[in-house]
């Protein structure tokens, strides 16, 4: 699989056979050659249990020879095949995200050669100096201003296998008194049936994802006084002694009180909820819309979907009608939601539409499906689907808003969802019977045309429109 142009020659050998200087010759040692590209490029995930990225324990740590030799053959295939290390944007996009996690085509033959030359040691005088992770107790994103936890412990049952939970962070004043705005978030699980976390606006975190750390100048604003909302989702397998006491955390570094920050970071979901894919399609395809009011600068990508989730794109297009792919993901892979984060944020006209794609592949073919037989629709069990295109992004105007405002409404109440998580005989909308208890108030007013149901487009609508009790605190 490799093509490596230098002559390979393990140490021994040389004394034996006599070579001489007219060949290149490189040892491909640990110590000289592998340890810095695991430094670099491995560590942040395999290194001791419990003290990897995020909390997510890759099988084994790669930080020694005596580690990382075992796994050398194992190391060589996941490289040249690019599944090690997992970082799902087309090629055309290297260079442009921070958190990128690709290696070179010489890394790559570099570590297929020492695994095939008998992964000598070498000379540990050649390693590059060890690289300080932090502890298992310490956040990657230094000592933390503020450590959030839901009100209570979530336990996750023996019997569990897929759980989602719905849990809250009630803003006292004593946690946070006055409005402080966010430099670095780092969310951490706490327990391994933690599959994933969102939780607006501090962000989410999923399989693969790395702390986030904004720029100087750039931040989100936590505001007094509002509640976070945590959807935990475990997963795990049943069983006696499989249930877990979950006390997941996120840890946030602020600029100092009263720091001028230039630019408050908000986002959109582009979430669509009324879709409902054929049994057996193996490309079924919705968008979703998104218009800057002004000049903006684009942050970050999420593409979030479920086990059929396929590929996802994200094009903008400019008011003049040109068209830009921005991030293309060809290959989504449910257990790698990475956020794509750009190193130069990407400016964007006022009026620029982004454009969200997301791809299903419901047939047999799909090595993930649970059922291509199925018809599916938004659900939150792994085997329902979603469809999320998270976006966030700084306006130049410097209009400040709440960082989920376009999606959660004007009162933050999303009927959209609403709607898809009430809608329990899955016709697509929801019956007076089916509305929760404190919708039935105002039942009437959002079931615009009267006919007994609330429909995704009357949904819709409510949520953009509608203000209902207090007027959401900015
Ligand atoms: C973002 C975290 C992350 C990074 C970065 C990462 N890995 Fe992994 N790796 C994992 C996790 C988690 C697993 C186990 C799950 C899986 O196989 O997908 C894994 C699995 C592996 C395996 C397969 C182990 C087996 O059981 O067969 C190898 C080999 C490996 N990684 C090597 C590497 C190398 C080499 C690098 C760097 C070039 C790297 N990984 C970078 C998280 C990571």
């Amino acid at each position: 699989m490799h093509s490596t142009s230098r002559i390979v020659i393990a140490l021994a050998l040389l004394g034996a056979f006599g070579f001489h200087a007219h060949a290149e010759v490189t040892f491909i040692t640990f110590y000289g050659y592998v340890l810095p590209i695991l430094e670099k490029n491995c560590q942040v995930c395999h290194r001791m249990k419990g003290a990897n990225l995020g909390g997510m324990i890759a099988p084994m740590a790669l930080t020694t020879y005596e580690e990382a030799r075992p796994w050398a053959k194992a190391i060589a295939t996941n490289v040249a095949s690019r599944k090690m290390p997992p970082w799902s944007a087309a090629p055309e996009e290297h260079g442009l995200f921070v958190n990128e996690r690709t290696l070179t085509q010489a890394e790559i033959d570099t570590l297929v050669a020492w695994a095939e030359t008998g992964a000598v040691r070498g000379d540990p005088a050649d390693a590059p100096p060890a690289k300080a992770w932090p502890a298992a107790a310490d956040w990657l994103i230094g000592e933390p201003d503020l450590i959030l936890r839901p009100d209570a412990p979530y336990v996750v049952e023996d019997a569990a296998t897929d759980v989602y939970a719905y849990l809250k962070t009630t803003m006292t004043d004593v946690i946070l008194p006055v409005d402080r705005v966010i430099r670095a978030i780092e969310i951490r699980p706490g327990s391994s049936a933690v599959h994933h976390i969102v939780a607006p606006p501090l962000g989410a975190l999923t399989p693969g994802n790395d702390p986030t750390l904004y720029p100087d100048g750039v931040g989100v604003l936590l505001k007094r006084g509002q509640d976070i909302t945590w959807q935990m989702h475990y997963h795990k397998e049943p069983g006696p002694g499989t249930g877990v006491r979950d006390e997941s955390s996120a840890a946030i570094r602020f600029y100092p009180p009263g720091a001028q920050v230039k630019y408050l970071v908000q986002g959109n979901d582009l979430g669509r909820y009324d879709f409902v894919i054929p049994p057996g399609d193996a490309s079924y395809a919705i968008t979703a819309e998104f218009t800057f009011d002004h000049d903006s600068q684009i942050v970050s990508f999420m593409p979030h979907f479920h086990l059929r989730g396929k590929s996802a794109l994200y094009e903008a297009v400019y008011p003049d009608g040109t068209r830009e792919t921005l991030l293309s993901v060809p290959r989504y892979d449910f257990n790698w939601q990475s956020t794509y984060q750009y190193k130069d944020f990407k400016k964007v006209p006022k009026g620029t539409k982004v454009v969200y794609t997301a791809l299903w592949d419901n047939s047999p073919a799909n090595p993930f499906n649970p059922d291509s037989s199925q018809t599916v629709r938004w659900g939150e069990p792994t085997t329902d689907e979603m469809s999320y295109g998270y976006l966030s992004f700084i306006d130049e105007s410097g209009e400040q808003e709440s960082f989920f405002d376009d999606a959660n409404g004007k009162n933050g109440v999303n009927f959209v969802i609403l709607v898809a998580l009430s809608d329990k005989n899955r016709d697509g909308k929801m019956s007076e019977v089916e509305s929760p208890a404190e919708m039935l108030g105002f039942f009437h007013v959002v079931d615009a045309n009267g006919d007994g149901f609330i429909d995704m487009n009357e949904a819709r609508t409510a949520t953009q429109t509608m203000r209902v009790g207090p007027a959401k605190q900015r």
